[in-house]
């Protein structure tokens, strides 16, 4: 077998993937699952909280606030693309909102947000929603 025709076969396979994540996942969820945004952790955050889900995936949120809003928030996860394109997903819907906005958020609006997810995946949603809930509630005590 040659370079080429091994180049060929993993372009066929990677169309594959392809068409089946397109064929599973809305397009906002293939974005967001590739194209993440607010990931990461702030350093010094007012709130924060991480969760392990029942399959085992940890989702976590850090955010700064003033006069009650969102200033700045990032997720951290080390689940499935599904799992990213929730937290993905829930600090784009709460960024600049405020703290009572955001609590309000439930699985169901995340999972609106994103055109929807296979049955096998909708806990990632409930993941995202319990885990920016909790962040919220979770006052980060500062040093003096
Ligand atoms: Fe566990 Fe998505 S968060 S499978």
């Amino acid at each position: 077998m040659t370079g080429s025709d091994l180049d060929g076969i993993v372009d066929d396979i990677e169309k594959r993937i392809r068409k089946d994540e397109e064929r599973r996942f809305s397009e906002i969820v293939i974005r967001e699952a590739r194209n993440p945004q607010n990931m990461g952790r702030i350093e010094d955050p007012d709130r924060q909280a991480m969760i392990m889900g029942p399959c085992g995936d940890t989702m976590e949120f850090s955010l700064r606030t003033r006069d009650g809003r969102i200033e700045d928030i990032r997720f951290m996860t080390d689940g499935c693309g599904s799992s990213i394109a929730c937290g993905s997903i829930a600090t784009r819907m709460v960024l600049g909102k405020s703290l009572e906005y955001a609590s309000d958020i439930t699985a169901r609006d995340i999972l609106d947000e994103l055109g929807g997810l296979p049955e096998e995946n909708r806990h990632c949603a409930k993941l995202a929603a319990d885990t920016l809930s909790k962040a919220i509630r979770n006052l980060t005590v500062k040093e003096p």
